[in-house]
């Protein structure tokens, strides 16, 4: 298998780093969860809580949902591996759209499982294709929502639809990473999980902006929390992490507030781009996907901004060689990315 694609961050020498590639949050975490997260570290010498009580006890209060059902990850990319090793293997095949968020296959490659896709239309995760590419083994769906990269989502009718077409054994994975950043349309998906086949994600990485403190979680049927434990690690997160998470949730204000900025800024960014004549979609996360025209072209835009110190996210890896991602980071950085996309495309024009 290849190795997981880890962005490639060093500045050319005089020039200053801005990475705009791994869609961290465009600020810092809330002074109540910094403030929260050094406080633990007194008891650093304990191994952290393996039930992560108080944080599940949050996160059931806030969204309305049973504690017994959340399971808590060192980053939702654990619990995504984690899935795998439990639900997938030789004889249980992996199902996610074509151009779905790298690690899905990563992990059904580290649960020797053959790993599927879906053809999407336009950048947006199709039903149908989906369902018609259900086999006999097929054993996991993966589908983000929305999606990275392609910063689309499927309306909650839609994730009904797909759930009703697939049989009862298949798993449905919904990962709502960027899930905090459509909020806002109050399509919640938790109940499905009601259901006994079907498990939401979701992480403090992007709207919380602790990506650094390694902190996911998702809701779960029983018997899937249950098979899902064996595999994981008991000591998963630790003291910091979890009372940050904690406290983070406690501010919701200034999480709603992230959003908000976060908004702005991106759909201020779309605009500017589309003026210029770049081919940008309406998105629903922290990032916007910039179609470039030909693999060549973003290729040699992305070695452009580079050049500057400016790092996108070349698409390559998940069959959008054409396209390159833009994080929304703090807004002198997108001015900068901005600018220099306006300047690239006027070159290119000549
Ligand atoms: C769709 C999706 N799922 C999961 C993750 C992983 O998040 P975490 O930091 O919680 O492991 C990411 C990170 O970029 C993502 O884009």
């Amino acid at each position: 298998m290849s190795p997981y694609a880890l962005a490639q961050l060093i500045a050319p020498d005089g020039k200053r780093l801005v990475s705009l590639s791994q869609n961290e949050s465009l600020r810092p975490p809330s002074p109540l969860a910094i403030a929260a997260a050094a406080k633990a570290l007194a008891a650093g010498h304990l191994y952290p809580d393996p039930d992560w009580g108080e944080l599940r006890a949050a996160l059931s209060g806030l969204h309305g949902i049973p504690a017994e059902g959340i399971l808590c990850g060192n980053g939702s990319m654990e619990l995504i591996a984690c899935l795998t090793q439990a639900f997938a293997d030789e004889r249980r095949a992996v199902l996610a759209p074509v151009h779905a968020y790298p690690f899905f296959r990563t992990a059904a490659q580290l649960a020797r499982a053959r790993f599927d896709t879906a053809p999407e239309i336009d950048g947006r995760v199709s039903v149908d294709a989906l369902l018609q590419r259900v086999r006999p083994d097929t054993g996991i769906v993966f589908v983000a929502n929305p999606g990275n990269p392609t910063g689309t989502r499927l309306s909650r009718d839609e994730l009904l639809r797909l759930r009703k077409g697939l049989r009862k054994d298949i798993l449905l994975v919904i990962d709502e990473a960027y899930g905090e950043f459509a909020d806002h349309l109050d399509e919640p998906m938790f109940d499905l999980a009601e259901s006994g086949d079907t498990i939401i994600l979701r992480t403090f990485s992007k709207a919380y902006g602790l990506a650094g403190m390694r902190v996911g979680w998702g809701l779960f049927p029983g018997e899937i929390a249950e098979e899902l434990r064996k595999v994981m690690n008991p000591n998963n997160i630790s003291v910091a992490g979890q009372a940050a998470a904690t406290a983070a949730l406690a501010d919701q204000d200034y999480m709603v507030e992230t959003c908000r900025q976060t908004a702005v800024l991106r759909d201020g960014l779309q605009r500017r781009l589309q003026l210029a004549g770049y081919d940008v979609s309406e998105s629903f996360t922290n990032f916007v996907l910039i179609r470039m025209g030909s693999p060549d072209t973003a290729r040699r835009a992305d070695e452009a901004l580079r050049a500057e110190g400016v790092f996108l996210r070349p698409q390559g890896g998940v069959g959008l060689a054409d396209c390159l991602r833009v994080t929304i980071g703090a807004a002198e950085n997108i001015n900068l990315a901005a600018r220099l996309l306006e300047r690239w495309a006027e070159k290119e024009k000549t």
